[in-house]
């Protein structure tokens, strides 16, 4: 799909459907949608006078005006309370719209910017966000449909002001460019799990190599030779043995730090000899979600040029039971030198994550460490689908995080890590154990990580339960989300200004 600016007026301009807007209460519109309103005969504010519409959120009002205007179909959106609306609603708003257009098996459509006229928005900004609405919700896992949906070709923003354009097309071009990204790593947790295994996920992350990034894939030899028994360990029960990935990015000056992006790539979770219970199991395949996710946050960075130095480190295995399994009692020497006797071989995304980030830190000397794991069930039942969970060990990065949560609308909430919370992942006879019971599942988990991480500056996030959603909600459409890669780009396109 192509995301273009078009500069002028949307009533000449002829799309097959044109999208304007309203905000709750507003009885008659201004802007663009009073302009096509009137070149209608003000079918717009007939709809709302009959109470056929009212602008609230997320809902829609299509007409197919007949005359007035040079495109033959008009899709007003609800935009809510202008007091409630923000620029991520500009993303959320795509979603029942290009439905509507795949619908119809239109192939063109042209909206305006949502927001930047009543609801005084910057242009940019909501230009950036409405690309990525469009280029998000335009996305389908459709490889094994027989039958393919029709896809919409091109996707315009209409603007009158001539000197806006500028702005516009950069932030239409930003959003198109990272929602690109995140698709790309959307297949790849969508990827059936026999298709995708470790050594599929490798051969994936090679193709965003190119230009100033360099893949690296490590197989167990280089694991055995790093000591990693964390990876080895959770390894050894597949057929496929386990690979570590390293995409690497140089945007910044030489020789300026790396951030480090660490993501858990289990790329199916049976629980290993601590099996799962068959039912939902075929939903972990997404248990790589973090591993797609900071491959395709690389895969970002570099189309959007963003000046720091960045590596991705993906532990790859599949999660397996059979003779050659470790087991549940097995004491794990890690690379950082730490014993870990394994109470489950479920807990297995710490184990693989705390070799990778020892790893990060012998290898790059990071100034921060972010890592992404879909690692606790526990963090489902705290937070829900709502939010990911985030834990840290340095509270300046956790702020900046924070920002970059609100700017980017990908929620992440913290849950603390006191010490007292340590007690439960000690071990009788290792240095730790790597579950630590039934209470705050999702905090012992990264307790376990803060463990490896030290003194480097590292924030985890939980996305157990936002990168997968089942119900289409916040402007998802079932299926995987591509959570975290906004929130990270953002974070990172804010640390690499001026670097
Ligand atoms: N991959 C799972 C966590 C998970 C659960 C992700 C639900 C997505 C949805 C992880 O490896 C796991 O199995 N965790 C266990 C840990 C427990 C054994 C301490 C869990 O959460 O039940
Ligand atoms: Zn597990
Ligand atoms: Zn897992």
């Amino acid at each position: 799909m192509k995301t273009e600016l078009v500069v002028g007026d949307i009533r000449k301009h002829r799309a097959d459907m044109l999208v304007v807007n309203l905000f709750e209460g507003v009885t008659s519109p201004g802007g663009a949608t009073g302009a096509v309103d009137k070149a209608i005969g003000g079918a717009i504010t007939a709809a709302i006078h009959d109470g056929d519409f009212h602008g609230k959120w997320g809902e829609t009002l299509f007409l197919r005006p007949g005359k007035g205007l040079a495109s033959p179909r008009v899709l007003v959106v609800g935009l809510g309370k202008k007091e409630k609306f923000t620029p991520d609603h500009v993303r959320q708003l795509a979603l029942p719209v290009m439905r509507m257009a795949k619908k119809k098996k239109i192939s063109t459509v042209a909206s305006v910017l949502h927001g930047a006229g009543a609801g005084g928005f910057d242009q940019e900004e909501t230009a950036r966000f409405l690309a990525l609405g469009a280029v998000l919700s335009e996305y389908e896992y459709d490889r094994y449909k027989s039958e393919k949906e029709g896809r919409v070709s091109r996707f315009q923003v209409v603007e009158r002001e001539k000197a806006a354009a500028r702005k516009v097309a950069r932030g239409l071009a930003h959003g198109a460019k990272l929602g690109e990204a995140i698709n790309w790593g959307r297949d790849l947790v969508a990827s059936p799990p026999g298709d995708l295994r470790p050594d599929g996920l490798a051969r994936a992350a090679r193709k965003i190599a190119g230009g100033k990034v360099r893949v690296k894939v490590y197989g167990r030899k280089e694991a055995e030779a790093w000591k990693m028994g964390g990876l080895i360990a959770v390894g050894k029960g597949s057929e496929v043995s386990p690979r570590l990935i390293v995409a690497e990015y140089r945007g910044g000056r030489p020789g300026s730090p790396w951030t480090a992006l660490v993501g858990k790539g289990v790329t199916f979770d049976t629980g290993g000899i601590s099996l799962k219970k068959w039912e939902g199991m075929e939903k972990m395949k997404y248990d790589m979600a973090g591993g797609a996710g900071m491959l395709a946050a690389v895969r970002a960075v570099a189309a959007l040029g963003i000046r720091r130095n960045i590596v991705a480190i993906v532990p790859a295995v599949e999660n397996m039971p059979s003779g050659t399994a470790y087991r549940p009692g097995d004491v794990l020497r890690m690379m950082s030198g730490k014993t870990v006797e394994v109470l489950s071989t479920d807990a297995e995304g710490r184990l693989i994550l705390a070799d990778a980030i020892t790893f990060a830190k012998k290898r790059y000397r990071p100034d921060v460490i972010l890592d992404a794991a879909t690692l606790t069930g526990s963090c489902v039942v705290a937070l829900g689908s709502v939010t990911m969970g985030m834990m840290g060990n340095d509270a300046k990065v956790l702020a900046r995080m924070r920002e970059a949560s609100a700017a980017s609308g990908e929620r992440a909430w913290e849950l603390p890590l006191h010490e007292e919370y340590l007690e439960q992942i000690k071990s009788d006879i290792a240095d730790l154990k790597n579950i630590g019971g039934p209470e705050a599942g999702a905090i012992t988990a990264g307790y376990f990580l803060k463990e490896f991480a030290g003194e480097t500056p590292w924030v985890h996030l939980d996305i157990a339960g936002v990168a997968w959603r089942e119900k289409e909600r916040m402007g998802y459409a079932p299926g995987p989300t591509g959570v975290p890669v906004r929130l990270l780009v953002e974070f990172l396109r804010r640390e690499g200004t001026g670097a």
